[in-house]
């Protein structure tokens, strides 16, 4: 698989499988994803990769708070800024209608929205669930760090015939997560990933996430 054919495969899958991930399978994308680039080399990412008993757990204390509603949700950053606007709300807008859509569940139907939200809490029926973790005192650049590590992770994962979703929505449930898994009290909680097969038939994995124009996001200066 070339790169440009991992990148073009990749997407955020949200149905998988039941067949188990082995663990070597794992271990080896995970050891070659530590040759991700990071300012410093400082390698801020951390991760625990969960499976079976403690995955279940976790989803089982997670699944109790979801009477409380958002009352519930405390994540330990934002996990989108304030003011989110223009292009940049239009697609995070855009990719929730278009999977609604896929799903076949109407705008108006709150609560098969809000059921199908808390599939996340399942890591979407995937086998693994690896969760990512940084000191506190990190600030943006190693937290850009940490991204190109987990893109790195998951273009490795297509190289492998595996499919992967990052998953911020675990950092509403931090201090369930923490309740769950031990994650060093001076490091700040970031995201998931769910990790398994992609389950082929399902519609959720097969509608466009549409992209911004390359004239939107790259300014050329000083070519002809
Ligand atoms: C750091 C990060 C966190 C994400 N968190 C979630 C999440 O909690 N739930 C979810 O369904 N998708 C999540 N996504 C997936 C994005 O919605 C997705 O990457 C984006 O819409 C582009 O679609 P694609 O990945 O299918 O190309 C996340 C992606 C990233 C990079």
């Amino acid at each position: 698989m070339t790169p440009t054919e991992a990148v073009a495969t990749r997407r955020s899958v949200r149905a998988f499988t039941d067949q188990l991930v082995e663990r070597e399978t794992l271990a080896r994308v995970l050891e070659k994803a530590q040759r991700s680039p990071s300012g410093g080399n400082v390698q801020p990412w951390n991760a625990i990769v969960l499976t079976g008993e403690p995955m279940q757990t976790l989803f089982d204390r997670v699944a109790q708070e979801f009477p409380k509603g958002r009352a519930a949700l405390k994540p330990e950053y934002d996990i989108y800024p304030d003011g989110l606007d223009g292009r940049y709300e239009e697609h995070r807008f855009g990719v929730g209608e278009d999977m609604y859509a896929a799903l076949g569940i109407a705008r108006e139907d709150k609560g098969k929205r809000l059921q199908w939200f808390a599939q996340n809490f399942r890591a979407f029926g995937a086998p693994v669930l690896m969760l990512v973790h940084t000191p506190k005192y990190m600030g943006p650049p190693q937290w850009s760090d940490i991204g190109m590590w987990l893109q790195t992770v998951m273009l490795l994962l297509r190289e492998e015939g595996l499919d992967s979703c990052a998953q911020e929505a675990w950092a509403a449930y931090s201090p369930q997560v923490r309740e769950v898994v031990d994650i060093p009290a001076d490091h700040i909680f970031f995201c998931g990933m769910a990790i398994g097969y992609r389950d082929p038939d399902a519609p959720v994995n097969a509608f466009d996430v549409e992209r911004a124009r390359l004239e939107d996001s790259v300014r050329w200066e000083g070519w002809r």
